[in-house]
């Protein structure tokens, strides 16, 4: 146990229920007679009812105590005190009144009888805070400490329940900082605790029933050992906050306690772990989480936890950083203006009305989720390290290539193993460096030596003298990435300007744009004889036509299970190889010569899949295999796993109807979720265009990781298009209020029904979208001049009168079809039967018959001509103040300056005074 010490506050303490009544011999104990009694104007009940029970044998009653013990108000009452020849101070009330109790003693060294009827504390405490011109300055003097406290259970009932649970979190705001303080010891941890757990238990039963005397007892015994830790020890950060919230900007009290309390232990929390296990083991509902049990403690008390709620303005922040990070008081956590500044704008802005699907205010101080997987990984040893991180061909590509800068990036459950990587791959990179100097050294000696114990590490491009002046090569390591764990992050890369990545784990292996990549998929293990087993009982027929493919950690594995399968007597088998190529028909892997030659010819395939693919693979390749059955390979131990048939009817089902239902939007956002695969610019140039073309509006947002919050903002936004790797590109969770589509789905959803035939087949990769022949649209096809589909300029200037049109509604959606775009085309009509179409064809030359009718003297905005403009220009009667002197309202007007006195009178149905006629 740490040294500690402990002086115990002399006070007297008389506490339950109608101990009021025991005040005349506490007065005579004291040997006084001449009481001034002090109260706040709210509670002159309470204070004559001391003088009633004094018998009327008091000084006087003084009742203007106000909040944070204004010192004009302590002046007030010391001339009245001496006007009456007061002997004794008793204060009945808060901490309000007991602090003007205790000015008044210390300036005048009366005896003070403290009854209190809050839970504040004040009473057990040595210390007085007095404000003085705005500022709030407490000190501490034992001859502040009232002599005699009189806790009557009684007094408390009429405590208001809102008023008592602030009042409450105040006193376990004490026990907290007790808790921690720098000069605590182990009686007032005992105190502290008790206390807590006292008032924890009671403030909820009494905000539920306010009458309980039990809890109201509770409480009050908290309170008290809570004012006495308040009393014994050293206050920290949360109190400062408090007296600047309170000193300066005129806070209440105990509300500002209640809402500061959470804040200020989560920036002492990583300094304090015994005092937070400590408070978790009182607050009921903490789980072990201290600040998990405060903000259940509060949400119980139904109090207000922003700070504007009580008057704090944005614009005080800065101040009252500035106040709250001078003087401070001793703190755990040394005091930085910075996150003290942020605390208090928290406080100030956020709690009140936190943003849709952002995190709920409860939830702001709870731990977040770890990162990385919770199972303790087994340490690897350097052998096996060096094999799963294929560390040779790493280093030697490395060398061959002569790359310097080397990002290393890990996915966060391989970040564990990255120190040692690193180790082991600049270890290697030194080695290299060390034989360099003595190869150059040798062929400086004229010892043309070819003998070699790195076979490649000696290879043509080593034989450059000058290696040795060259600098070693820099590791770096790259964490948290910008965008999916299958990605190569090259942002991060470019950062460290390095000039080539290493990509560790599982990858989507999409061609990146700038930066070449080392892939190293790290080995995994994997029994060989339950597959085969698996794969006989899946396919018993030796000559069935069967895909071997594997997620690229296992696919190492595949060359040795097509041997053994051979040997099964397996006649029509092909074994997949790794190509860097997502829009291949299998995407990344080869395929059957018969299926280059012929694609459809994919579909007699069945496929056999080792570990689970991401659901986007497993999508696309539903669609183009007979069958694909998955080999699972999340039980290794189990020697009797059987391959699952795959099937994605409904989900390709759920995603054609989420295309459908945004065949009628008229707005899409296109999501850049990717600033690394190739082309990525290209089909977002595509994307836009043809989202222009179908004569509706995009917006364009470049997002990190994507997840429901980020893009909930935008509600303008009907669906969004996903331009990323072609893993992550689908997004198929129902926590995104609108769809999220990928661009291949965004083609099928902009054709109009009646060409929209859904074949069944899918993909996710944007290249293969590139990559088909450009259409180009029906209007740059058509002459400019010649009207289509036969008809003539006149009969266009009627079909132009859309709004003469029926409305229009989506059946899907039930959401009116708005088919005119002012800046653009109209939009082709949906429903539109194939005879129809003309009709929506004619829209783009109805907008140009417009212009030649207006010989090009129209309005026009950003290039487009815009009918809306166009009316502004010509057709608007009112154009700004003054103007109408201008307009001639009737041809033979002679002066339209002429003022003429309007109607006047009483609106019909009103009646006038007394008067029972209506009008
Ligand atoms: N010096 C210290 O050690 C110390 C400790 C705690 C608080 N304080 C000071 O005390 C003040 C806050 O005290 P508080 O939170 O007790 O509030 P308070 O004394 O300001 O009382 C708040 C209101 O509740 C009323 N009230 C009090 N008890 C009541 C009851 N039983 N029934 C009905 N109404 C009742 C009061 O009349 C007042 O209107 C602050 O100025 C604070 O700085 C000082």
């Amino acid at each position: 146990m740490d040294a500690f010490e402990y002086n115990a506050n002399p006070g007297r303490v008389v506490f339950g229920s109608g101990t009021l009544q025991k005040l005349p011999d506490e007065i005579s104990r004291l040997n006084l007679k001449a009481p001034l009694v002090l109260s706040t104007p709210q509670q002159v009940g309470q204070a004559e009812k001391v003088r009633d029970i004094l018998q009327g044998k008091i000084a006087g009653i003084f009742t203007e105590a106000t909040m944070h013990t204004p010192t004009h108000v302590t002046e007030k009452a010391l001339e009245y005190a001496k006007a009456q020849n007061a002997d004794l101070v008793i204060s009945i009330g808060g901490g309000s009144t007991i602090g003007l109790g205790k000015a008044i003693s210390i300036r005048t060294g009366m005896p003070h009888i403290c009854i209190p009827t809050t839970y504040a504390g004040s009473e057990m405490t040595p210390i007085l805070g007095e404000t003085a011109n705005g500022l709030k300055k407490t000190r501490s003097d034992p001859k502040i400490l009232p002599g005699t406290v009189i806790y009557d259970v009684d007094l408390t009932m009429t405590l208001p329940p809102a008023m008592s649970a602030t009042s409450g979190v105040n006193a376990i705001a004490h026990a907290v900082e007790a808790l921690y303080a720098r000069n605590t010891n182990p009686v007032i941890n005992l105190m502290a605790a008790e206390g807590t757990r006292a008032l924890a238990s009671a403030l909820p039963e009494i905000v539920k029933n306010p009458g309980s005397q039990s809890a109201r007892a509770s409480a009050l015994y908290g309170a008290w050992l809570c004012g006495t830790c308040l009393g014994s020890v050293g206050m920290s950060i949360h109190h400062k906050l408090c007296h600047t919230l309170g000193g300066s900007f005129n806070l209440p009290h105990a509300e500002t306690h209640t809402a500061v309390l959470p804040h200020a232990i989560s920036y002492n929390a990583p300094k304090i772990p015994e005092a937070m296990e400590k408070l978790a083991e009182v607050l009921p509902d903490s789980n072990g989480d201290a600040i998990q049990g405060l903000n259940v403690l509060l949400s119980k008390l139904q109090v207000k936890r922003g700070l504007k709620d009580f008057g704090m303005k944005e614009e005080d922040i800065d101040k009252a950083a500035d106040i709250a990070v001078s003087n401070p008081y001793w703190n755990p956590r040394e005091i930085e203006r910075a996150p003290i500044r942020e605390l208090i704008r928290r406080m100030t802005t956020e709690m009140v009305a936190a943003p849709v699907l952002s995190t709920p205010d409860d939830r702001i101080l709870e731990a977040a989720e770890p990162v990385a997987t919770q199972e303790a990984p087994r340490t690897l040893s350097d052998e096996e390290l060096s094999i799963t991180y294929d560390i040779d061909r790493t280093l030697r590509e490395i060398r061959e290539a002569r790359y310097k800068r080397i990002a290393l990036q890990f996915p966060d459950d391989m970040l564990s193993d990255a120190p040692r990587v690193f180790q082991l791959l600049s270890r290697g990179l030194d080695k290299r460096n060390a034989t360099d100097s003595n190869v150059s050294q040798t062929q400086e000696e004229g010892a043309n030596s070819t003998a070699d114990s790195d076979g490649l590490a000696h290879s043509v491009s080593q034989l450059n003298v000058t290696d040795t002046a060259e600098t070693s090569p820099k590791l770096y390591i790259l964490a948290d990435t910008s965008y999916g764990t299958c990605c190569v992050d090259e942002v991060a890369a470019e950062h460290v300007n390095a000039d080539v990545v290493v990509h560790y784990g599982r990858s989507c292996l999409s061609p990146t744009s700038r930066l070449p990549v080392i892939y190293v998929f790290t080995h995994k293990s994997l029994p060989i004889d339950p597959v085969i087993r698996a794969f006989k009982e899946t396919y018993p027929d030796p000559t069935t036509k069967v895909i071997l493919a594997a997620d690229v950690t296992y696919i190492d594995h595949i060359p040795t299970v097509h041997s053994r399968l051979l040997q099964e007597g397996y006649t029509n088998l092909f074994a997949t190889n790794l190509v860097h190529d997502p829009s291949s028909a299998i995407p990344n892997r080869t395929v059957p010569d018969s299926v280059r030659e012929t694609p459809d010819s994919l579909s007699e395939w069945q496929l056999f899949h080792i570990s689970d693919p991401p659901t986007a693979l497993l999508m696309t390749l539903a669609s183009r295999v007979a069958s694909v059955h998955i080999y699972p390979t999340n039980d290794p131990k189990n020697e009797n796993v059987k391959p699952l048939a795959a099937s994605t009817a409904i989900a390709l089902r759920r995603r054609y109807a989420t295309l459908t239902r945004l065949s009628t939007a008229p707005i899409f956002g296109i999501l850049v979720n990717t600033l690394s695969v190739k082309n990525y610019l290209h089909i977002v140039e595509h994307v836009k265009q043809k989202i222009a073309e179908a004569g509706k509006k995009s917006y364009m947002f470049v997002v990190g990781k994507l997840n429901a919050a980020k893009v909930a903002n935008f509600s303008e936004i009907d669906g969004w298009v996903v331009i990323g790797c072609w893993e992550s590109s689908l997004v198929d969770s129902k926590d995104f209020w609108k769809p999220v589509i990928t661009p291949f789905e965004l083609e099928l959803a902009l054709k109009e029904d009646a060409e929209r035939v859904w074949t069944g087949a899918w993909q996710s990769d944007f290249q293969g979208v590139l990559n088909q022949p450009h259409q180009e649209s029906k209007d740059t096809e058509e002459d400019e001049t010649t009207p289509s589909n036969g008809v003539t300029a006149d009969e266009e200037e009627d079909m132009s009168e859309s709004e003469s049109a029926p409305p229009e509604f989506d059946l899907r959606t039930g959401r009116y079809v708005s088919h005119s775009r002012p800046m653009r085309n109209p939009a082709p009509r949906v429903s539109a039967p194939a005879e129809d179409a003309a009709s929506a064809a004619s829209g783009p030359s109805a907008a140009r018959a417009l212009a030649k009718r207006a010989k090009g003297d129209l309005a026009m905005i950003g290039g487009a001509f815009s009918p809306g403009a166009e009316f502004l220009r010509s057709q608007r009667t009112w154009k700004g103040l003054g103007s109408d002197f201008e307009i001639q309202y009737e041809e033979d007007a002679p002066d339209n300056t002429l003022v003429v006195e309007g109607r006047k009178g009483i609106a019909r149905g009103y009646t006038v005074g007394d008067s029972i006629d209506r009008h």
